[in-house]
């Protein structure tokens, strides 16, 4: 419902009434009339996702009519400060708002230092993602982290500050024009669950500022820290147990235990404090202004804390969210936000706006879920799993697409779900458990050369890292010089993308699996590395091996130029625009994932993907109809049709469209 004035007036709408005159006064001032206009359109269209969050996080601690005129000045003064090449970029946006959603758009991960040195050479390696199909461009954290370990980037001690080991802002502004004049959009991690100790804020909290008091939490005893722990699942288990750390500095001197959800050295921010949220609008708005157009936003599901739950997907973190998206969007309508939530199925979908009552949240979200089960499927050589949790996913508003992946740069945890493993006789922790075995190589006769991350030997649990290749047995077959096992493991790494170029969404491709790379031990050379094996599959670049990418007669150019060639079907079928669900199918085949695309101005579209090493029929009439498909891609060309069965080959995938 929503809340009304005494005089029956929605509250949103008085607010706004009472504001209104001197904004647009200001705005008219810092914008000029016409741009002026279309800032106070587009703060009328958002009031209500505006309105609505700022009430319900913050109604019982501050004013919220204060809150909105703060709010809506801190997003009017980015807007005048918008430089007028993304202002094209805004009007383009708003005219082709799903932009995001096409068949074209298809994204590439890497780290800046490790695909090409530095932000200034990254211009000259455009034509390498060009040759992709790339539209999207992921460069991992790369705002200044603290000094020493640095959990990968994402320990931020400046939000407005490039790493100076790659370059500097105006370099990242450099890169985001480069971007752009290659109808490729940049894409940087936001981290906003917590900064680095060292963070400015972090200091001044720490000194006693009055104007950062409550930014962080910290008690000085542990009698709250082992209440909430007591519900809270450990993130990194084995060398930053649980969720606080012991802060010598904190509670005024006397010492304290401070919010620490990742490692000790990142502290998370106090969101149930306006400032705080306030304060990072500010760094946001002003990191859009600099050609940013996807934020990636870290860790949300932890941003607000309950006491007695998992201190994850909280309510007020969708409230939260909602309201930043709102805001930034007033100020910088070309942005779009990506969700980075690593939870339940069920929780996941609300990242996207997918609550009881839909509501703007996130345009883009990790089909965490997805990736997970096209590795369970590899281990098991069954799809029954993947098939039973995708049909239970509630479905996403039509505004919003997943990012769809195989790999990334954290470990996979195995957020398979106990309902949905008993939906197939099977059990939650045991299956877990397998593939850990499987991927880490202790599984008899498995061709995966993962590691466990983050073993728990309490409770057994553990992740897992590792390249997509060499879990998927390239590198195994290699060593071993089997060239069969060899094609195999290719055949998996092509089956588990072509999933991902045609489910729907925005296809990832992580650097370095274009090449087939092959984990990398480096990292134990560098102390600060080496105690988190995720750098295990964040090798740098191999240029040389890039170099074979067009000779068929080498690893790399047996799966750069398929993994091509999925890019290039991908964009001519409209059917695998984003905007309209899957649906999964029964195909008569416990080893054959097979979904089915509709879109509205297009034919179906019907996936086959085929997960065991032999080949499997399915039933040619549930999954195609005959006649009116044709085979868009296959992995081994048209498939074999046998009375009413089609035959998928073992490790093998078909695309079919109708025309
Ligand atoms: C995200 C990142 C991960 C990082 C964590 C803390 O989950 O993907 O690499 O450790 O956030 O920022």
């Amino acid at each position: 419902m929503t809340a009304l004035d005494p005089g029956g007036v929605p509250a949103a709408e008085s607010a706004w009434q009472r504001l209104r005159p001197q904004l647009a006064e200001e705005a008219v001032t810092a914008l000029g009339a016409a741009e002026a206009d279309a800032f106070l359109t587009r703060v009328e269209v958002a009031l209500v996702d505006v309105h609505a969050p700022l009430a319900a996080l913050y109604a019982g601690r501050a004013d919220v009519d204060d809150l909105l005129g703060r709010a809506l000045r801190t997003v009017l003064a980015a807007a005048a400060a918008r430089p007028d090449e993304l202002r094209l970029l805004d009007r383009r946006r708003e005219i082709d708002p799903h932009w995001f959603q096409r068949e074209g758009m298809q994204g590439y991960v890497c780290y800046v230092d490790r695909f090409c040195g530095t932000l200034g050479q990254l211009p000259a390696r455009l034509d390498h993602l060009a040759e992709l199909g790339t539209t999207y461009l992921h460069l991992m954290p790369l705002l200044r982290p603290r000094e020493g370990e640095n959990d990968g980037g994402y320990a931020v001690a400046d939000y407005r500050e490039v790493d100076p080991r790659l370059g500097t802002m105006a370099e990242l502004e450099a890169v985001a024009a480069a971007l752009r004049r290659h109808d490729m959009s940049l894409c940087i991690d936001l981290v906003l669950n917590h900064t680095a100790a060292e963070h400015p804020w972090a200091r001044a909290w720490l000194a006693g500022d009055p104007a950062y008091a409550d930014f962080y939490t910290a008690y000085p005893d542990r009698t709250m820290p082992n209440a909430y722990e007591a519900t809270i699942p450990e993130v990194f288990p084995d060398r930053a147990p649980g969720s606080f750390s012991w802060v010598p500095e904190a509670c005024g001197g006397a010492g304290g235990w401070v919010w620490t959800t990742f490692w000790s050295y990142q502290w998370d921010l106090d969101y149930s404090n306006p400032e705080v949220t306030l304060a990072m609008l500010g760094e946001i708005s002003w990191l859009a202004n600099r050609g940013v157009e996807v934020f990636r936003m870290d860790a949300i599901p932890f941003m607000w804390k309950r006491l007695g739950t998992s201190c994850q997907n909280e309510p007020e973190v969708h409230d939260l969210v909602q309201l930043l998206h709102a805001l930034v969007r007033i100020a910088a309508p070309a942005v779009v936000f990506k969700a980075e939530a690593i939870v339940s199925p069920d929780d996941l979908v609300g990242y996207l706006g997918a609550h009881e009552r839909e509501r703007p949240e996130c345009e883009l979200a990790y089909h965490n879920q997805l990736m997970v089960l096209l590795w369970s499927s590899v281990a098991a050589q069954d799809a029954r799993l993947a098939t039973a949790a995708l049909r239970r996913m509630r479905p996403i508003p039509s505004g919003a697409t997943w990012v769809t992946y195989v790999r990334g740069h954290d470990d996979i945890g195995w957020a398979v779900s106990d309902t949905d493993a008993a939906a197939i006789g099977a059990d939650g922790d045991g299956h877990r458990r397998f593939l850990n075995d499987f991927f880490s190589g202790r599984f008899p006769h498995s061709p995966a050369r993962g590691a466990l991350f983050q073993e728990n030997p309490l409770t057994g649990d553990a992740r897992i890292s590792g390249t997509a290749a060499s879990l998927c047995g390239i590198e195994s077959a290699l060593e071993r010089g089997d060239e069969a096992a060899l094609e195999r493991g290719i055949r998996r790494l092509l089956l588990m993308y072509s999933v991902a170029f045609s489910f729907g969404g925005i296809p990832l491709l992580y650097m370095g699996d274009e090449l087939a790379m092959r984990n990398d031990a480096g990292y134990l050379d560098d102390p600060e590395r080496a105690p988190d094996n995720r750098w295990l599959h964040r090798p740098p670049m191999d240029w040389d091996a890039a170099a074979r990418r067009h000779d068929p007669a080498t690893l790399e150019g047996r799966v750069f130029d398929r993994l091509r060639r999925l890019g290039q079907v991908r964009r001519s079928l409209p059917a695998l625009r984003g905007g309209a669900e899957p649906t999964v199918l029964d195909a008569g085949s416990d080893r054959v994932l097979a979904w089915r695309r509709r879109h509205p101005r297009s034919g179906s579209f019907v996936g086959l993907a085929n997960f065991s090493s032999v080949p499997a029929s399915v039933d040619a009439d549930t999954v195609t109809g005959f006649g009116t498909y044709r085979l868009a891609l296959g992995s081994d060309g048209p498939l074999q049709v046998h009375g009413r069965e089609l035959v998928v080959p073992g490790l093998g995938f078909a695309w079919y469209a109708e025309p």
